[in-house]
């Protein structure tokens, strides 16, 4: 039987663990010693990670993989990237290299805005409130002068404010929507911050507008947030060849396979199901460095996928085309990003991932990140179009299967072995276990 537990944040680790042992687990030593197997020894980077969150009990560990030779606007780069999937990085390194030898990747960074909103309900003239907004929208940016000077120092800010009457979506919604300028940081805490400030000025200034009718002043923030939908932070990442410059050992026909890429593109353009996996694709070289850069994946993910719906219906990030003998691939999205401030200075990791990419700046990380993105696109669809991603997939989970069927050192060479030549499957791997086990007996 579970049972709920009061308190349990003020519990220390140890306790915490002895708990959950007890309560979840048919063999709580077990338990206890596969979390506690996964500390590191060094306490000091125990406790910082600890500290990362609410009630750690352990750390979870992902492999931190890197994909070598990528040639970004024309300096190589080593990108890091933290992921599960066993084919991501080698698919990343692959597609850099191929890239490296056809000119490299182009990346650039079209606009930086980053938004928030306070959303309030306001139960009168709608002419009113603008012409209260009007007069007083001053008073927003002089009240949140303490917040946002350093970040002036810095040359961002608050760039503009505007008032939205949402009345034709919901009776009585309005918004404070701003846009701002967070230069090297993500902006989050900087911008809520601006925003929570936003919403006491709104309050105050309205209870002192002597135009407004006491039902008027009456107003309800509701909340104030950013959005991480980013429509107007935009990065652009492309690779352009002449067509038979295409050719290599796995692409006898550059013409063939161009025009095959293409309509796979296309594909992803018009149909939904198609779509989001093509995305996903984009989305295992994306999040795997924004995960080792230490940044909000979960935030990237949810613009991206808006931003990939913009015109109405889900569809491809990325598009290609063949022509006057060039073929070209590319893609567009939004990314709000920081090299400064959360955890990018006090995960030990995440300091070494960004001393890798030697330091760049939020916009060059941007540009990193949409590079590995589309790497991973071409090389998923590359392979989609040609042999299918099964077989070079499956040979880089043979390790994982490997794994679990505990194999010792020997079995692993013969299956290695075997497995160079024939068709990898679980399945397949099983059975040659089997027999190699069957042999030995
Ligand atoms: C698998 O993680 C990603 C792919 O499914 C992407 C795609 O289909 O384009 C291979």
């Amino acid at each position: 039987m579970n049972n709920a537990i009061a308190g349990f944040s003020k519990l220390s680790k140890e306790e915490k663990i002895s708990w959950i042992a007890k309560e979840y687990f048919s063999n709580p030593e077990e338990a206890v010693s596969i979390i506690t197997n996964y500390w590191n020894s060094d306490v000091k980077l125990q406790k910082l990670h600890d500290d990362f969150i609410e009630n750690t009990i352990t750390n979870f560990y992902l492999p931190l993989g890197i994909a070598p030779n990528f040639l970004i606007n024309g300096r190589f780069k080593t990108i890091p990237m933290a992921i599960e999937e066993s084919s991501v990085v080698a698919a990343a390194a692959n597609a850099a290299k191929f890239w490296s030898e056809r000119g490299g990747f182009k990346a650039t960074v079209l606009n930086t805005e980053k938004i928030g909103q306070v959303h309030f309900i306001y139960k009168g003239d709608a002419l009113k409130l603008q012409q209260f907004f009007t007069e007083k929208k001053f008073r927003f940016f002089v009240e949140t002068e303490n917040i946002t000077k350093n970040m002036q120092r810095r040359g961002g800010g608050i760039l503009d404010i505007v008032l939205n009457d949402k009345t034709d979506l919901l009776p009585n919604y309005f918004q404070l929507h701003a846009t701002f300028e967070t230069k090297d940081s993500m902006g989050a805490n900087f911008i809520n911050s601006c925003l929570e400030q936003f919403a006491k000025t709104l309050k105050s200034e309205i209870a002192h507008f002597e135009a407004f009718s006491e039902k008027e002043k009456n107003i309800q923030v509701v909340m104030s947030i950013l959005s991480n939908y980013v429509p107007n932070c935009i990065v652009r990442a492309e690779v352009s060849c002449k067509l038979e410059d295409l050719a290599d050992k796995n692409i006898p026909n550059p013409q063939d396979f161009a025009e095959k890429f293409v309509r796979a593109v296309q594909i992803a353009e018009v149909e939904p199901y198609r779509a989001v996996t093509h995305n996903k694709g984009i989305m295992n070289g994306i999040d795997a460095v924004v995960l080792a850069t230490g940044n909000d994946f979960r935030a990237v993910e949810a613009g991206i996928h808006a931003y990939a719906s913009k015109d109405g219906k889900y569809s491809s990030l990325s598009h290609a085309k063949i022509e006057n003998g060039i073929f070209s691939f590319w893609l567009e999205i939004p990314l709000a990003l920081g090299t400064v401030g959360g955890l990018t200075s006090l995960h030990p990791l995440v300091k070494l991932a960004l001393e890798m990419l030697e330091n760049p700046s939020a916009k060059e990380l941007m540009q990193i990140v949409a590079v590995a993105g589309l790497a991973q696109n071409f090389a998923a669809l590359r392979s989609l179009t040609t042999n299918g991603i099964q077989e070079g997939h499956m040979k880089m989970h043979l390790g994982n299967i490997i794994n679990q069927l505990e194999a010792s050192d020997a079995e692993r060479i013969m299956i290695l072995n075997h497995f160079q030549n024939n068709a990898v499957s679980h399945a397949a791997v099983v059975e040659y276990v089997h027999d190699l086990r069957k042999i030995k007996l």
